[in-house]
């Protein structure tokens, strides 16, 4: 939509009823339109989506965690470089994505008290502690390539401001993977010890990467209507066979094993078969079990309660010219 008039939002005619813009949602959906913030959408979409935006903005910002573990004990200058603008990117995604989600009306400071109490989630794979320097290249090639199968998809979601996030984030992901990548390259390639320390790495983020898709097809209570809401493109177990089949030979130039004695290519199928996941480690993760869920919130808290005073030195400037306060005083951002 181009115009700011909001009687003019798709489907908002003076006489359409709930019916004609239910219609001409379904419509706009099944003619593969983009859904923007001023038309009508029906009320369990706009939730669906509210959820699922919210939980991946949280995740970008609780993931910077893990990595920047890391930075002050980066073996080079170029590595420490990199990795600093690989969690720069992290928090550029997170705020790309809770400016996504006040689109759809909520305020970030109410997404980000969701967070903070429990109330919404991130994704599991983060609770996961980052023990050597190798992990940072596990992490950058199975975790953010996990996440690039994820949501270069997403470029094509129903819902505008969303889709558009995703294609500035996809780019920056695939600069993530391929450092992680490259990263690994050099351990596998370097001394025994540091060889044994990436195989380590990737021994122990293999299975939990393969949890990022979510739970099976058959037990994933949203991704129906997703697919049909054309939110989401392909179901859980799709999207991680893809990642599997990327994975297997990249493992291989890697000089790496995964860590799945099942793993071999199937003819017939055309993909690799691979062995059963744990879920029941998924869903203690899941359940606030995990090694690290305590304190990737308590620290997530602790940073916000610390700039506290930077929302509102920005909000009492952007007053004083005139501008939006913006978030910081716990409104929406226009
Ligand atoms: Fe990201
Ligand atoms: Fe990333």
């Amino acid at each position: 939509m181009t115009t700011l008039l909001p009687e003019a939002g798709r489907g908002e005619g003076p006489e359409a009823g709930d019916g004609a813009r239910e219609a001409a949602f379904d419509a706009a959906v099944a003619a593969d339109e983009r859904i923007e913030p001023r038309d009508w959408m029906p009320d369990a979409y706009r939730a669906t989506l509210v959820r699922q935006i919210a939980q991946h903005a949280h995740s970008e910002i609780i993931g910077m965690q893990p990595e920047a573990n890391w930075i002050t004990r980066a073996p080079s200058l170029r590595r420490k470089a990199i990795l600093m603008a690989k969690v720069q990117d992290e928090a550029g995604h997170g705020l790309y994505l809770y400016s996504a989600a006040e689109t759809l009306g909520v305020g970030r400071d109410e997404l980000l008290d969701k967070l903070h109490t429990g109330r919404q989630k991130y994704s599991s794979i983060f609770n996961y502690p980052t023990l050597t320097w190798a992990d940072v290249g596990a992490i950058g090639w199975l975790v953010d390539g996990a996440a690039i199968t994820n949501q270069v998809p997403l470029c094509r979601c129903s819902y505008g401001p969303y889709a558009r996030a995703m294609v500035r984030v996809c780019k920056e992901e695939s600069f993530h993977q391929r450092q992680g990548y490259e990263l690994l390259l050099a351990l596998s390639r370097g001394t025994p010890a540091q060889h044994a320390m990436a195989q380590d790495a990737v021994d122990r983020w293999w299975w939990p990467s393969l949890m990022m898709f979510g739970p099976p097809d058959d037990e994933s209570k949203h991704s129906a209507q997703s697919m049909a809401w054309k939110i989401k493109r392909h179901s859980n177990d799709e999207l991680r066979q893809r990642f599997v089949d990327i994975c297997v030979p990249q493992a291989e130039s890697l000089g790496l094993t995964l860590p799945d004695p099942e793993l071999r290519w199937n003819e017939e199928r055309g993909h690799y078969d691979f062995g059963p996941i744990d879920w029941s480690e998924f869903h203690e993760v899941l359940r606030g079990n995990g090694p690290c869920n305590e304190q990737r919130l308590g620290r997530r808290r602790r940073a916000h309660e610390e700039g506290a005073w930077v929302r509102e030195a920005a909000a009492a400037y952007a007053r004083k010219h005139g501008g939006d306060p913006g978030d910081g005083d716990g409104k929406a951002a226009a």
